[in-house]
């Protein structure tokens, strides 16, 4: 589906965005492992997290649902069931990995063969199999070069722990291997080049689980252990899901946005820092904190931006932004470059690839490096994006449009329904359009 974006006059009004994806698979997963029924709301409606919670049922776990964002999960501490077909998660990288991680020491028999779109097909998976078969599991793919489909088999004896030393920042990995480590003998370790987002190790104590952090690294829980249900669960708004608003509200001609009740962990909110840099006019209200992670309400105005690079130890804290930030890169006055993001490439697209096109499309000036890009700021004319099937391109590029000179059209606009479903009527419904 083709979605044009107007340029604007302004953009106006309140924001709810949806519940953090991040944090909605986590809670979803770890209900599932635990003992009792967990009631999560504010969860993220998109297709992706929808996929986990749809292959959790297909494993055994009892899952109804109430009004929208709320779904209640009687879990299956003593492991899951082999699913009766294969399971389907979609688009999404996050459900595959974390699911795989949660299955390799939880299925009770039989085995389960994980797989999804296109894309998730074409997605790196060695990344987790090897420390996966490492600790004991029974893991194998099937697609050329380690890709899926992925077949985790019943484990023959209990997994055992294990220190694994990350090549690169993960959250998708680390995650993986802490939820494999629950049913682990010993103690699983892992340690990264840079910290990534926290949600996995922020709410495993809300279900009872210690999990120790002797630096912002380096994480360890001991094997085995079990879950206990802390009976509710509320998933904060989406930062990443925000941070479109914010480079919106930014190169918007007037107007003022608020989004209340957006998640802030400091893993996530690395986009925040370099758009306030750039000369943004945000203001952060409200700061509380629920179900163990940090929230607080966004105001958004108008402002004009100056370039500023992004240095390679910044990218884990904004590596889902960097589509979104280099709209902003494009309306700034000056070169801003992105270095040392070359995991982008192996995203829902390559994204590198994906936004140097779509700004060139837009008649943006942009150099594509192997991990990065050169932006140079100036107007944008408008034109015709290819999404490549990434939500998160097709939601950058259309607001691209607001401050550009003619409409943008965005090919395959619906992929914006796996993480954002609302996405297009939230915007038109705030902006007035010229
Ligand atoms: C995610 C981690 C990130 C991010 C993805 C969600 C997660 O991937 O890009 O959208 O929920 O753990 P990495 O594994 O590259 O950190």
């Amino acid at each position: 589906m083709d979605l044009l974006f107007a340029p604007a006059r302004a953009l106006a009004g309140e924001v709810r965005v949806p519940g953090d994806k991040s944090v909605t698979h986590r809670a979803y997963l770890l209900s599932a492992l635990a003992e009792g029924t967990t009631t999560i709301t504010g969860a993220n409606p998109g297709a992706d997290c929808e996929a986990t919670l749809a292959a959790l049922s297909a494993l055994g776990a009892q899952v109804s649902r109430g009004e929208p964002g709320t779904a209640r999960i009687a879990g299956r501490p003593a492991g899951f069931d082999a699913p009766a077909g294969d399971l389907d998660l979609g688009n999404s990288g996050t459900g595959l990995r974390l699911l795989t991680g949660a299955l390799a020491g939880h299925l009770i028999s039989g085995a389960a063969t994980l797989s999804g779109d296109a894309s998730l097909r074409g997605r790196p998976m060695r990344r987790i199999v090897e420390p996966l078969v490492s600790m004991g599991a029974e893991v194998t793919t099937r697609g050329p070069e380690g890709t899926p489909p992925l077949t985790v088999r019943a484990a023959r004896g209990r997994l055992r722990g294990l220190l694994h030393v990350l090549p690169v920042a993960s959250a998708q990995v680390k995650s993986c291997l802490l939820l494999a480590g629950l049913a682990a003998e010993g103690t699983t370790v892992v340690e990264e080049p840079l910290p990534s987002r926290d949600h996995t190790e922020r709410m495993l104590p809300v279900f009872g689980v210690a999990v120790r952090r002797p630096a912002p690294n380096r994480c360890a829980l001991d094997g085995p252990a079990r879950l206990a249900s802390p009976g509710a669960l509320g998933v904060p708004g989406d930062f990443s899901a925000a941070f479109f608003w914010l480079v919106a509200g930014t190169i918007a001609p007037a107007g003022e946005l608020l989004l209340p009740g957006v998640g802030l962990n400091p893993g996530r909110i690395g986009g925040l820092t370099v758009l306030q840099r750039m000369g943004a006019a945000i203001t952060v209200s409200n700061r509380r904190t629920e179900g163990g992670e940090p929230v607080g309400d966004l105001t958004v105005h108008p402002a004009r931006l100056t370039a500023s690079d992004v240095a390679p130890e910044e990218i884990p804290a904004l590596l889902d932004e960097l589509p979104a930030l280099a709209v902003a890169q494009a309306y700034a006055r000056g070169v801003s470059r992105v270095r040392g993001a070359g995991e982008l490439r192996v995203k829902e697209s390559d994204r590198i690839r994906a936004v140097v096109n779509a700004l060139r499309a837009l008649g943006g000036t942009v150099d594509e490096v192997e991990g990065g890009w050169d932006v140079t700021g100036g107007p944008l004319s408008g034109g015709v994006v290819e999404s490549r099937g990434d939500h998160r391109i097709a939601m950058a590029f259309g607001i691209a449009g607001l401050g550009a000179t003619g409409p943008v059209l965005v090919r395959e606009g619906e992929m914006i329904d796996t993480s954002y479903p609302c996405f297009y009527s939230d915007l038109r419904d705030r902006a007035t359009f010229r």
